[in-house]
């Protein structure tokens, strides 16, 4: 294996462990170039599920279970805490509210620590001990910076995080702080926290963003679970949130991978949806432009996806195109009436993961997607990640009964 820069016009390939962040030719995004396993599909499916009743740190974990198609390690190298492993649920109410008939929810949330960072944070603390690092980092909307704390914890290195002051719910500090983790507070939104840390990349700081390309390597075994689950049958619609687009890109690999290793026959069409506050990506697809321009100042209550310059457009829309897929975005209004449906399905999230069911709904509404679809839709965070937002909404519902009454 090796990187390569992502850009095929440049394609640039450099030794695996590499700690560059970007392409030293073009600047542009690097990626895991993965070798063809030895095994055939059939071999692999195989292997995985009999991996199920191993009692082995690296085949417990939903992440490493799939490492045929990850960068190698040692054992004894690999820092992991379980992650993965999150059961499908199918929702009810929500299926109603969405006016859809089949709809499971893929809940991330219930990650170690309430999150999906910590499917590509195992693989890139792991590489970052690899590399002999002492300090990891990441400029964080909250989850990245408790999950990156979680992990650096374990491998026994210094955790920093930066953060836009003000910004950040309180519960995922609280989890950054518990774990040990260097706060910084940044002046500004998470672009200025993301460019704060990227003047200081040659700090001997190891850079843990999704623009590092073994994060993502972790975040796309998020689809190998999946697919597993449904017997290697694909929905017909997959729905995710968008900030960063870490995620978008982690699984437009994934499914890149998956289809040319014969493990599927066909993938969902991935469907992305942004805050409208914060929806660079969205305004571009509804453009048609060929590249993405920054919103200036980001807005939205789902402060997860607070994002006006998403740094991974570029892997991110070639799985959305590859797959027929598409990119909209959704009010806060909707994002919060979704997040209270998918709390009355006892099911709960934080509030940048409804954005999936208020997207879905809104692609029902106009007849984009028929209602006999299968879909499934990623929860990204537990719903104890905000927990803030739920007491206020509630207070504001409460005093306008009130003062209806
Ligand atoms: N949902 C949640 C709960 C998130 O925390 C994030 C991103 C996203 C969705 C969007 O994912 O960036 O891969 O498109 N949170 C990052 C953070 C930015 O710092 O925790 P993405």
């Amino acid at each position: 294996m090796q990187l390569r820069c992502f850009d095929p016009d440049c394609a640039t390939t450099l030794p695996l462990h590499d700690a560059a962040l970007e392409c030293p030719r073009c600047h542009g995004l690097l990626e895991v170039e993965v070798d063809a396993p030895k095994q055939s599909a059939a071999e692999l499916k195989e292997l995985w599920a009999s991996r199920r009743r191993s009692r082995d740190a690296r085949d417990i974990s939903g992440v490493w279970r799939y490492r045929e198609l990850l960068p190698a390690y040692d054992a004894k190298e690999v820092v992991t805490l379980g992650e993965g492993n999150t059961p499908l649920v199918r929702g009810h109410r929500t299926a109603e509210y969405a006016d859809v008939s089949d709809l499971q929810f893929k809940h991330l949330g219930w990650n170690p620590t309430g999150c999906f960072k910590d499917l590509g944070m195992t693989v890139g603390m792991t590489e970052a001990v690899h590399m002999g690092a002492k300090v990891v980092a990441c400029a964080s909307t909250g989850n990245t910076a408790a999950s990156l704390a979680a992990y650096a914890a374990r491998a026994g290195v210094t955790g920093r995080v930066y953060l836009p002051a003000g910004q950040v719910s309180l519960n995922k500090l609280a989890q950054a702080l518990d774990f040990g983790a260097e706060i910084v507070e940044v002046d500004g939104s998470f672009d200025d926290a993301l460019n704060t840390l990227l003047a200081k990349a040659n700090d001997g700081i190891y850079f843990l963003n999704s623009i590092n390309p073994f994060r993502v390597e972790g975040q796309k075994t998020t689809m190998f679970e999946l697919l597993d689950q449904l017997n290697w049958q694909a929905p017909d619609y997959l729905v995710l949130p968008g900030g960063n687009l870490g995620n978008s890109a982690a699984f437009s690999k994934a499914f890149e991978e998956l289809l040319r290793f014969r493990l599927i026959d066909r993938a969902p069409k991935m469907i992305v949806v942004q805050a409208a506050g914060a929806n660079p990506f969205a305004q571009m697809w509804r453009s048609g432009a060929a590249t993405l321009t920054p919103v200036a100042e980001p807005e939205t209550i789902a402060t997860a996806i607070r994002i006006g310059n998403p740094r991974s457009w570029q892997k991110a829309i070639r799985g959305v195109k590859a797959t027929g897929g598409q990119v909209l975005d959704v009010t806060d209004a909707e994002i919060g009436e979704a997040k209270a449906v998918i709390g009355r399905d006892g099911i709960g999230c934080e509030p940048a993961s409804a954005a999936t069911l208020a997207g879905l709904r809104k692609l029902r509404t106009s007849g984009e997607i028929p209602a006999s679809a299968s879909v499934v839709a990623i929860l990204t965070g537990h719903v104890l990640k905000d927990t803030n937002f739920i007491i206020q909404s509630h207070k504001k519902h409460a005093e306008a009964n009130h003062a209806h009454s």
